[in-house]
């Protein structure tokens, strides 16, 4: 089974994914941006101010295509838990808003994009925060940051949210690192008994 985490920068994904590290240590626990070359691209275009949009979003779906491939597919091949700290609505969202004047209707140009070949989390926790606590918690370091960005981006994951609520179940990430890890639990817990 794949579950995916997303949220806004600042949403706490990343505390919540470590701590399901302790829960459930026989998880793959992953990443996008990855930790492969193709990573390092998207990462060096993160640090580009004046990164092309377009490229950018090529770069990022090249590193989730590799994730897939390699990392992903492999290991639900072999049946395991796999948990991935941001996965294709991070696309979705984030690149629906960066291109918002360049493409028409961005989140769904994006979204076809991956259709074809990507795989569908069956699980995506969504850890919802307001743009204004995203950037204040994220210290808006970079461009992706800034509270006017985060508000278009947290406007694309409330459309894909609405669109697909069999899979997205949002978790209130406003509050203490420990309820929102505690929510997150009982959500997986519940979700894998179903399944099992
Ligand atoms: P991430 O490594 O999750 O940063 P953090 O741990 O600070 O939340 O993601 C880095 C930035 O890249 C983040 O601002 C979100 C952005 N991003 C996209 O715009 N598109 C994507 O597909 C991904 C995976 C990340």
């Amino acid at each position: 089974m794949l579950v995916t985490l997303e949220g806004l920068d600042g949403s706490g994904k990343t505390t919540v994914w470590e701590a399901l590290g302790n829960e459930y240590p026989d998880a793959v626990f992953t990443t996008e941006p990855t930790g492969s070359w193709y990573g390092d691209a998207v990462r060096r275009s993160i640090d580009d101010d004046d990164a092309d949009p377009v490229a950018e979003l090529f770069l990022y779906t090249a590193d989730h295509a590799a994730h897939l491939s390699r990392t992903i597919r492999p290991a639900l091949d072999e049946g395991r838990l796999v948990i991935s700290d941001r996965y294709v609505d991070s696309r979705y969202a984030y690149q629906g808003a960066a291109l918002a004047g360049i493409v028409d209707r961005p989140l769904e140009y994006v979204r076809g994009v991956h259709l074809p070949w990507t795989r569908e989390p069956d699980l995506t926790l969504y850890l919802d925060v307001d743009p204004s606590t995203g950037a204040a918690r994220s210290g808006a370091t970079n461009k992706f940051e800034q509270v006017e960005y985060l508000a278009a981006v947290h406007e694309n994951y409330e459309r894909l949210v609405e669109s697909d609520p069999g899979r997205f179940v949002r978790i209130d990430a406003t509050r203490s690192p420990e309820a929102v890890i505690e929510s997150v639990e009982n959500v997986l817990a519940s979700t894998l008994d179903e399944r099992s």
